[in-house]
C-alpha cells in the first residue's frame, strides 16, 4: 500500500472538493484526503467512480453554485484537457478548459473564502535549458503551454494568497482509468507490441501519490504561489520507458527511441525540460520517491485487496513475473 505518512491524520480537518477525482492525481488526492482526516468531494465529469458527483466545469454558472454550496475550505483542480496534441488541435477549447473554467471556479471559491490548488506543467519552459526552477522565466511552446502559463499569472493576479499551483510533470503510477504513460507502455509490452518513445525529450518521472500527497500537505499548511512537484530524477523518456518495463519483468527489446523530429508530433515539446525543487525540498525534503522505489510502489499498490477499487490492474501483472519481494500477500492474485 501506499508506504508513507499519508495516513497520519492531520491535526486540523479541512474541507475539501477535488474537481477532476476520476482522474490520475484527483483519485490519490481524494484518497490521501480520506487517509488524513479530512472530508472531501470529488466530481467526474465523463468517467464515473462509486461516490463522486458529476460537475461540468464547462457549464459556468452551475458549476460555480456547486462550489459556493459545498463551502470548502480548499478546492482542487486537477481537471482540465490534458491531451498536448488535442491542445494544439483546438485552441479554443484548450483555453476553456485549462484557464477559463478553473478560473471561475477559483472566483468562486474566492467568494466563500476557500483556496485553490490549480495544477500546471513543465510545458510553460520551451525546455533549452531545464530543469527549472520557479524563478525561472517561462516561454511555452504549445498551446497547452501558453493556456497553463496564462492560468498560473490569471490566478496569481486575482486570487494571490489564496491560490497555489504545483507545477508536476510526467505523472505515472496506478491510477482508476489506467491512462498514464506506464499503462499505456505496458499495455504494449503485454502484447509484444513495440513501444515508440522520443529520445530527446527529457523531464521528471513523477509518482502520482507522492504527487498528490505533497499537494495535500502543502494546502493543509496554506502554502501559496508556485511549486514544483516533480520525481528527483532528470531522464529521457526513453530511459523511463525501460526502467517501468525492469520494474515489470518485461524485456525492453520492444521500446524503440527516435527523435522528436522523426516523431512528428502534433504540438511542439520542450526538449531539454524537467523541473528543479528547491521550494518543495525546503518544506518536505524527499517526499518524492526516487523512480525505483516508486516503481516498487506501484507494483504493491496492484497487490493490495485495500486499494482494489482505486487502481486499474495492469495487463499481465502479476502473472508473467516473480512476484515483488515487498509486496503484501493478498488474495485472489
Ligand atoms: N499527467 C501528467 O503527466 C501531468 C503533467 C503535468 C501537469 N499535469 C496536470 O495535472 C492535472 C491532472 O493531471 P491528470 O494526469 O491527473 O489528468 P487526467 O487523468 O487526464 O484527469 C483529468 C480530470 O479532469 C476531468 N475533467 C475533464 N474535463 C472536465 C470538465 N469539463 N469539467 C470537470 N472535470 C473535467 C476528468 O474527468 P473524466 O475523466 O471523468 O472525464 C478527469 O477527472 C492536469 O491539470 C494536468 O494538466 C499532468
Amino acid at each position: 500500500m501506499m508506504s508513507t505518512a499519508a495516513s497520519e491524520p492531520s491535526s486540523s480537518p479541512l474541507r475539501a472538493v477535488v474537481i477532476g477525482g476520476s482522474g490520475q492525481l484527483g483519485c490519490w488526492l481524494l484518497w490521501t484526503l480520506a487517509q488524513r482526516g479530512h472530508s472531501a468531494s470529488g466530481t467526474y465529469a465523463s468517467v464515473q467512480f462509486p461516490g463522486l458527483v458529476r460537475l461540468d466545469a464547462g457549464e459556468l454558472q452551475p458549476a460555480a453554485d456547486w462550489i459556493t454550496e459545498q463551502a470548502a475550505d480548499v478546492i482542487f483542480y486537477p481537471a482540465g484537457f490534458t491531451w498536448v496534441d488535442g491542445c494544439e488541435r483546438d485552441r479554443s477549447l484548450a483555453y476553456a478548459a485549462n484557464l477559463e473554467q478553473p478560473l471561475n471556479l477559483a472566483r468562486a471559491a474566492a467568494k466563500v473564502g476557500a483556496r485553490f490548488v490549480y495544477f500546471s506543467t513543465d510545458y510553460v519552459f520551451d525546455g533549452e535549458a531545464g530543469p527549472y526552477t520557479e524563478e525561472s522565466a517561462t516561454n511555452p511552446l504549445s498551446v497547452y503551454g501558453r493556456a497553463k502559463r496564462d492560468a498560473e499569472l490569471a490566478l496569481e493576479r486575482e486570487l494571490g494568497a489564496k491560490q497555489l499551483t504545483i507545477r508536476t510533470s510526467w505523472v505515472f503510477g496506478p491510477e482508476r482509468q489506467g491512462k498514464n504513460f506506464a499503462y499505456q507502455l505496458l499495455r504494449n509490452l503485454a502484447e509484444k507490441k513495440p513501444m515508440v518513445c522520443p529520445s530527446d525529450q527529457v523531464s521528471n518521472p513523477s509518482y502520482g501519490p507522492d504527487v498528490a500527497r505533497a499537494a495535500v500537505l502543502l494546502a493543509e499548511e496554506r502554502a501559496s504561489g508556485l511549486i514544483h512537484v516533480v520525481g528527483p530524477e532528470v531522464i529521457d523518456r526513453v530511459q523511463f520507458a525501460r526502467a517501468i518495463a525492469g520494474a515489470f519483468g518485461h524485456d525492453d527489446g520492444l521500446i524503440v527511441g527516435k527523435s522528436t523530429a522523426e516523431l512528428g508530433q502534433g504540438a511542439p515539446r520542450p526538449l531539454n525540460g524537467g523541473l528543479k525543487t528547491p521550494r518543495l525540498d525546503a518544506a518536505h525534503q524527499g517526499i518524492m520517491r526516487p523512480l525505483a522505489a516508486a516503481l516498487g510502489n506501484f507494483r504493491e499498490a496492484l497487490l493490495d485487496p485495500e486499494l482494489g477499487s482505486w487502481v486499474q490492474p495492469v495487463a499481465g501483472f502479476p502473472v508473467n513475473l516473480p512476484r515483488h519481494e515487498g509486496a503484501r500477500p493478498s488474495a485472489g492474485v
